[in-house]
Parts: C-alpha cells; structure tokens; sequence
C-alpha cells in the first residue's frame, strides 16, 4: 500500500493513506526511513518515524509494509552493538563511514558465516511452535533452534549452514529456518510464569545483601544528575551472574558507551571466565540519535532479551535510562495533541512502562527450558525529585527500589544507594537462599547490620547537641561502627578491585565488622578504655584514609 506524506512534525509524519494498521510499520520519504503507524483517521495515518526526519519532504511517497516492526532474531547477536531498528552499528559504520545515513537495511545477522547444526529430532518428530530442534554454538553459549510453527520433520541433518539456507524441512516441504522475526510490541509467549526465588547477584554489597534481586525481577534506581546511575549499570553489566547482559543505552551520552564497549573488549565475566563481550548485547540510542527511536531500541532490546530467555538462559536487561524514553513518550504524545496528563507526559505512561517491565520474569519456555529475564533499570528524575510521574509509575510495577542518594553522592559515597529509603521485595525470599548456599549467619547479619545504622541514625541527632564527646562510649563505639559499616561495606568503589564483591567476600567483610563490635563492647564491659578498644581500629582507619586518597587519584 503506498501514498504520500501530506505533513510533517519533528518526528511525526502524516501520510494520506487509508487501510493501514495500527502499529503497522511504514517506509516513508525517498529515503525509506521507519516508522511505526500511531494514529489512523478515516483517510490519513499518523506516523511515529524512528530516523532522523530532517530533509523529508512534503509529497514524498510513503508505504506500508502490512506488518508491525519487528526483529530479525537467529544465531549470532550476541557480541553485537544495534541501534534502536537492530542495524548493527559496526557494519553499518564500515558500509558508510562516520556520517550514517538512515532509512537503510542492514540485517543484525551475518547471513554469510557459516553454523555447525546438532539437530536434536529425527525425521518423523512431530513439533509445535517452541519445540527445540537442535542447536549451535554461539562463542560459549548452546543457542537452541526451535520451531516457528508446528508440523512434522522431514528432514533436520546435521551438518553446516548458513542463515541463508534452510535447515531442514517439514513432512509437507515447508522449510526449517533459523532466523525468524518477531513483532517487537509483543511480548514473546511461554508455557507459565515460575516464581523468582534464586538470587541475581549483582556483586554490588548494598544491593546484593540489603536489598537483594531475584533473577526474573526487576529494579528501578532513580537519581539525580551525577548520583552514579551509569556508573553502577555499567558496574552490573560486567559482575551480574547471570548468562547473558542486553544493555540498553537510552537517550545518554554517547562516549559513555564507547567508552563500555572498549572496556567492556579487554574484560572477562567473573563467573564463567570468558570474555564479557561475547555474553553481551548492546543497544545504543544515545542523546544525539533520533528520540523517537528510544521507544524503538527499548522494544528491540527486550525482545532480543526473551529470545535468549527462550533458550533457558538467565538473562539480563539494563536500560539507561527509562527517562528517556519516557520523554520521547511525552515528545510524540504532544505532538498528537493527545490530551496530557501529569507534567506533559501521556495518559498511558504507566500502562506503557510497567506493560515493558511486565515482560520481565522467570518462565518455563515452550521448549520446557527454565529461562529468566531480569531488568534493572535507571530513572533519573529532573531535579532529583522523586514525585515526578515516571519514578512515581515505575515504583509501583518494580520488586526493587534503590534509591540514589544526592547527598551521599555529594560526599562521594558510591553506590549511593540510601540504606533507609530503599527496598526490595525479594529479600524474605531471598534471605533463605542466603543462609543455606553461602553463610548460615547471612540473616542475622543483615538485621544486626541495619540495627546499627538505625541508632547511629538516632545517636546522631543526640550527637548533634551534645556532641560526640557527650556520648557514652557504647554509644561512641556503635557510631565508630556505623562509620565502618559504611565506609567500608556498603561503599564500593567502581574504580578498584572492589568493585566487584561476591557473595563469600561480602559475607566476611560485615562479619568482620560486626565481630569486632561484639568484642568492643565485650571489653568495654569489662572496664576497658574505648580509645584503647579503638586502637586497632585507629590503624585500619588510616589504611582506610591512605586507601581513599587513592580512590581519588585513580578517578582524577
Ligand atoms: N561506584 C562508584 N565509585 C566511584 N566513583 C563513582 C561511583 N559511582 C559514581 N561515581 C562518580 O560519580 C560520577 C558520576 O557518576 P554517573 O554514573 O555518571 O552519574 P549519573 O549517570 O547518575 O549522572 C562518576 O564520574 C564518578 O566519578
Ligand atoms: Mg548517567
């Protein structure tokens, strides 16, 4: 169906056609640039174009494809670096040069590698849509095939392909491919949900052991400017345990994934040794790339995210940061006129972002593998305000919350995650888990560890009138080590060796900690000075001291 473009406004495009579909994808302009269809009339349909449209003319022609966008997905994405329409960057690069036009087909596929198949059916099987049929081998990872449709195999040997050519075929003649698309707005299907009941650990203390992630959950981390959002999704990105990471870079800095990606080349994942690389997938809409497209990249990324989930493996997605594409929501919303709601943004905000974070999850797979999908995701309210509409709509869909503290940012304590303000869902679950596979005392630690920070917050605004000297030494001591706890457990510096603890070491160090207090006050009961009780404290503060002055230099 074709027609011709009758206006233009910034990134939405008027076309004259009649018939099309909502959410059906168009070409518009000389160009071919993408959109998606967002509103019909009886004679005319609006446009949301995910390319930059400046150049585009009135009169141009434009045709809908008579399918919705989608993603090609097939062995071989991973390692891969996409934009918002899933053209990969790099070939698109070499194709172009710097200056990368839009409105070109570019497969995130290499349709000219060659695959080994182990086919894992025999002539005869009778299949259902989900149903594995063999793999290949994806750097490490076993990537299953499965059926698009259901039928009967005719043939399925075992032998080199590449995604040009069919594996097989069915009992009917119907080809057996590898690469199939899939409309990016639907979520992709699976037998049942399962409940999120293992850990996703991060690797990160504060989270890891006071607000804890069950894979298959999902964690919002508001925060104002420069409060370390990029900093820890990037520092989740490299520790996570998990198989594969879908990095979402959304509306942020460009050199800031630059910089992740060539970082991300020269380092190993922590867990299963090989390369971080090959376990990653990343997907760039940087601030100087179409806003439109935002919507586009976070719908590619989860999308690419459940295929993988599809083949039983833990994976997860970060998004920095979901703000952005909440703006572009409210960019495109205006240019409707659609009537606003709360500051500009559209009515459905909330339906739209927690129908996004609704596809997170662990599930038993058509196939019967055990998958996850986790998501944690930065928001960053203007202003460092937390009432604002998209934190506000993202709370209420989350299992997490980590709230990112100006004030600790301001005193450099990273991550600034407030150990007050924030919470996670899983953590009575998680708790159990904790106690069994790593450390008996795990619970108990964690409840004396924020009975500590509590009085210390009390003790302090004694303090505050008093002054620390007016305290009593019990109430000195714990405030010694509450400094401890914070200094050196919950802080974690993302430029030392620190910055990735597991599990085994984060249990020592707080019950170090918590040992030492017991001892202190042990002595003090029996009529020690706390300056002499300190004393071997003193010396581990001035290592502390040396340690942080170091910090400084490694950042400058
Ligand atoms: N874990 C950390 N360890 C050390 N420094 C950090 C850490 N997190 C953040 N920072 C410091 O804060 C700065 C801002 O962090 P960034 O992640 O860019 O903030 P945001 O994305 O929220 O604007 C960084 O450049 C770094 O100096
Ligand atoms: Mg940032």
């Amino acid at each position: 169906m074709t027609g011709q473009i009758i206006g233009i406004a910034g990134a939405t495009v008027t076309v004259d056609m009649a018939g099309l579909k909502l959410y059906e994808r168009v070409q518009v302009g000389h160009a071919g640039f993408t959109g998606e269809v967002v509103r019909l009339d009886r004679e005319r349909a609006v446009v949301q174009v995910y390319e930059d449209t400046r150049g585009l003319g009135v009169g141009e022609p434009a045709r809908g494809l008579g399918m919705p966008l989608t993603v090609q997905l097939g062995p071989g994405l991973l390692a891969g670096m996409y934009d918002g329409l899933q053209r990969p960057l790099e070939r698109w690069r070499a194709a172009q040069g710097p200056f990368i036009k839009g409105g070109i087909e570019l497969s995130p596929l290499d349709f000219a590698r060659r695959w080994r198949f182990f086919p894992l059916l025999r002539e005869g099987a009778e299949v259902v849509a989900g149903t594995v049929l063999g793999h290949v081998e994806e750097g490490p990872f076993r990537h299953l095939i499965s059926a698009a449709a259901a039928g009967k195999i005719g043939r399925l040997p075992e032998g080199e392909f590449t995604l040009a050519e069919p594996l097989g075929t069915f009992a009917d003649g119907g080809e057996i491919l590898a690469v199939q698309q899939w409309p990016v707005r639907r979520p992709r299907p699976y037998r049942k949900k399962l409940p999120a009941s293992q850990p996703l650990i991060t690797g990160q203390r504060a989270i890891d052991f006071l607000f804890p992630l069950a894979r298959g959950g999902t964690a919002i981390f508001p925060g104002g400017f420069g409060t370390g959002k990029t900093i820890l999704e990037q520092a989740i990105a490299k520790f996570a345990d998990v198989d594969l990471v879908v990095y979402v870079g959304c509306g942020e800095r460009g050199n800031e994934m630059a910089e992740l990606l060539e970082e991300f080349r020269t380092l190993t994942d922590p867990w299963r040794g090989a390369g971080l690389m090959v376990r990653t997938m990343v997907v760039v809409n940087t601030s100087n790339m179409p806003v439109a497209a935002r919507e586009a990249s976070i719908y590619t990324a989860v999308t690419m995210a459940e295929y993988y989930r599809d083949m039983g493996f833990h994976v997860l997605l970060l998004a920095d940061s979901l703000s952005r594409w909440a703006e572009a929501l409210r960019e495109i919303s205006s240019s409707l006129e659609e009537m606003p709601g709360e500051e500009g943004y559209p009515t459905y905000l909330a339906s739209r972002l927690a129908g996004f974070m609704e596809r997170a999850g662990v599930v038993e797979t058509l196939g019967g593998q055990t998958g996850s999908l986790s998501m944690i995701l930065s928001v960053s309210p203007p202003g460092g305000d937390f009432t604002e509409p998209v934190t506000q709509a993202c709370l209420r869909t989350a299992g997490a919350f980590f709230m990112l503290d100006t004030s600790l940012a301001h005193s450099r304590h990273f991550p600034a995650i407030n150990w007050f303000q924030s919470y996670s869902l899983y953590e009575k679950e998680l708790t159990g888990h904790f106690n069994e596979k790593v450390d008996p005392r795990w619970g108990e630690l964690c409840r004396r560890c924020r009975e500590v920070l509590q009085k210390e917050e009390a003790l302090r605004e004694v303090a505050e009138i008093v002054g620390v000297e007016g305290l009593q030494d019990a109430d000195r001591l714990l405030m010694k080590v509450a400094e401890r706890i914070r200094e050196d457990f919950l802080a974690q510096n993302a430029y030392t060796e620190d910055a990735f603890s597991p599990p085994d070491k984060t249990v020592a160090l707080i019950a170090g900690i918590l040992d030492f207090y017991d001892q202190a006050v042990a002595r003090l009961k029996t009529g020690a000075l706390l300056d002499e009780v300190l004393k071997g404290e003193t010396k581990a503060n001035n290592k502390d001291g040396q340690d942080r002055q170091d910090e400084g230099k490694a950042e400058t």
